[in-house]
């Protein structure tokens, strides 16, 4: 794809990737916050994110063609960046991370033993209280991507997909609208590592329960009380208290 076609025609491509931006910028003002862009491509969120003076930055993906077009673009403003050619599955050790950004990889994954791969890769290297914002194509978003299915989320199936040890903290929306004018949908959601990751608890709907947050109710009974639940989601919806009904059964 990227040996056929020049940056600004491929359907993912944004001069100005605004809402990554603000979503990095957001969670880690410090300038000093190491950065990953995983399946960053030849996208500009880098160049944008060298000029707002971020200095650990990290370039990821399996396309050899996309980082050298990336680092052409750059030149000697390449230098201080981390490039690495590989999979993201399998990479193995590529260092700790405070913000971990996807922008149209994770939506590839069809195999349930590939998001596997991916959320222990998150695991392993976004540190504790650490942000992980990613955005997939959202469920009125395309069925493909470049000739190929993908798999549409929003925030919550997000969730999910992730597991207990990351909460939810912000989701938000956006039409892209390809080089060609079309809109496509996207649901951006950002999360927080949690300081002890929490085992994820698997679900007869295939998933794994995800704790979204607490809320704190007066008690029906005893109004001077109040209640703490926790709510929690699964595929198959969100739900008060600590477990979904289906998952009792398995729950130790
Ligand atoms: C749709 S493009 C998005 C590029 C960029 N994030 C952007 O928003 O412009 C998806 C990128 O993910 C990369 N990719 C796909 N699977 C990957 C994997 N398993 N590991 C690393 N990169 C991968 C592709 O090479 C491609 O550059």
């Amino acid at each position: 794809m990227y040996r056929e076609k020049p940056s600004d025609r491929l359907s993912w491509f944004q001069e100005h990737p605004s809402l990554s931006l603000h979503l990095i910028t957001d969670a880690a003002p410090n300038r000093d916050a190491r950065i990953i862009d995983v399946g960053g491509g030849d996208s500009l969120l880098v160049d944008h994110l060298l000029e707002r003076g971020y200095r650990h930055i990290t370039v990821l993906d399996i396309s050899g063609s996309a980082i050298e077009r990336t680092q052409s673009r750059l030149g000697s403003r390449a230098d201080p960046v981390r490039w690495v050619v590989g999979d993201v599955l399998t990479t193995g050790e590529i260092g700790m991370y405070d913000v971990w950004h996807d922008r149209a990889l994770f939506h590839f994954l069809i195999e349930p033993q590939q998001r596997q791969q991916y959320v222990e890769a998150v695991t392993r290297t976004v540190v504790p209280q650490g942000t992980v914002i990613i955005a997939t194509f959202a469920p009125d978003g395309p069925p493909r991507c470049s000739g190929l299915g993908v798999r549409r989320y929003d925030e919550r199936s997000l969730a999910a997909e992730l597991g207990e040890s990351f909460a939810l903290v912000k989701a938000v929306r956006e039409a892209h609208l390809t080089p060609w004018d079309v809109e496509q949908q996207f649901a951006y959601a950002s999360f927080r590592k949690l300081a002890r990751a929490r085992p994820s608890l698997p679900c007869l709907c295939r998933g794994t329960t995800v704790m979204l947050r607490r809320e704190s109710r007066r008690s029906r009974r005893s109004p001077g009380l109040a209640r703490t639940h926790n709510i929690c989601a699964c595929r198959s919806g969100v739900w008060r208290r600590a477990l979904h009904r289906r998952c009792r059964s398995e729950a130790r």
